[in-house]
Parts: C-alpha cells; sequence; structure tokens
C-alpha cells in the first residue's frame, strides 16, 4: 500500500474512539521499519494531521479543522551538528520539531521560573492538559491567532525505573472545545506508540 493511503478513513469509523483505534494501527505499521525519532515524529504528525482532517464528523469542516498537529522535543535530545560549527544543545527548551500546519514558535522555554505557556506546563507536569479556550489559559502562547482550543499531551518514557519526559505532541483546533476525553485517551496510546518505536 502507498503509504499516504495511510491516511484514508473507512467509512465504519464513526466514534473517536474507532477513529483513534485506527490511527494508531496506520501508525504502527507507518513505524514498524525503523527507530529514528525525526522520521518517525514526521510521519506521526502528517498521519495525525490528515486523518483529523479527512474525519469530517468532528473535525473536517473548516469552522471545526485542526489546524496545527506537532511536537516540541527536549533540546538536548536534538542531532548534534557533526559537520559545521558545533553549538551546545539547550536542556531548558523544547525545540520545535516535526509538525503540520503553519509555522510555530521555534522554541519553548521549560526551565523553572521562566515556562510558559500549556506545552511547558503539559511538559513539566508529565499530563495531558486540555484547554476548551486558549484565551482564558494564562499565559498561553499564540503561535497562531486563529487558534481557539488545544491538547498537549506529554511523550513519556519509561527508563531504568524512572519516567523520563522527552517532549510534548500538540494539536491545535481552531473552534472551542475541540478536543475531549476520549480524543486525550487515543492521544496518548498515540504518544507512547511513537516513543516506544523511536530510539532517543
Ligand atoms: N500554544 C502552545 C504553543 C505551541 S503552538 O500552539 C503550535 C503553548 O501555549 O504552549
Amino acid at each position: 500500500m502507498p503509504h499516504a493511503d495511510s491516511v484514508y478513513l473507512p467509512g465504519y469509523i464513526q466514534t473517536k474512539t474507532e477513529f483513534w483505534d485506527h490511527v494508531h494501527l496506520q501508525l504502527q505499521a507507518l513505524l514498524e521499519d525503523q527507530r529514528y525519532w525525526v522520521s518517525n515524529l514526521s510521519n506521526a504528525a502528517s498521519l495525525i494531521y490528515s486523518s483529523l482532517s479527512a474525519f469530517s464528523k468532528y473535525f473536517g469542516d473548516s469552522e471545526r479543522a485542526v489546524n496545527w498537529a506537532g511536537f516540541y522535543v527536549r533540546g538536548d535530545l536534538f542531532p548534534r551538528p557533526r559537520i559545521c560549527k558545533e553549538s551546545p544543545l539547550p536542556d531548558d527548551k523544547l525545540l520545535l520539531g516535526p509538525f503540520c500546519g503553519k509555522p510555530a514558535c521555534q522554541f519553548i522555554p521549560v526551565a523553572p521560573g521562566k515556562e510558559r505557556g500549556v506545552c511547558s506546563a503539559a511538559y513539566l507536569k508529565g499530563e495531558t492538559l486540555l484547554v476548551p479556550d486558549v484565551e482564558a489559559y494564562p499565559g498561553h502562547i499564540a503561535c497562531d491567532g486563529e487558534t481557539k482550543s488545544e491538547i498537549v499531551c506529554p511523550l513519556l518514557l519509561e527508563h531504568e525505573g524512572s519516567t523520563m519526559v522527552l517532549g510534548v505532541l500538540d494539536l491545535d483546533c481552531l473552534a472551542l472545545n475541540g478536543f475531549d476525553e476520549e480524543d486525550k485517551a487515543g492521544l496518548e496510546k498515540i504518544a507512547k506508540l511513537v516513543v516506544n518505536s523511536s530510539d532517543w
């Protein structure tokens, strides 16, 4: 099957749970070939964004569309430059990772006392945050003034008996209350799959 066909949504999919289970299956197939996180997160962002756009019952039409889907990843996990001058990788910022949508902020500060926005809060708490109205969220970072609601899910890795937070998976929506508990459950499963399918 051509890779692009993985965004095709079969007609039986009506509920959000069916939708997220389907996206999870498609992503499993896409990621089985290799473990490089840049590639895996790129295809995950594309699959999530394109599948949500095709799910017209909840997200497909222009007023309720998901306008951004992507990742912010801990700066010190990025590939180190090897050819040009070496610059240190920051451990006090999440850097923009693979995404689909309009251009977004290049980094998000997460150092204690300097943190700001929904992504840093989800990262520091290690918990998914559902924001029904971004304007009511203190410190929200408005990368796109059209965004009305948001969900941010941390990327959690179980490693040597402890839980590490590697970054976040962020979805933005043009409608208020764009996401709910079913999206949260589905997205957390997707985040787990992405983390466990990649080397960090
Ligand atoms: N709104 C996010 C910033 C990232 S963009 O939405 C892509 C925040 O408040 O952290």
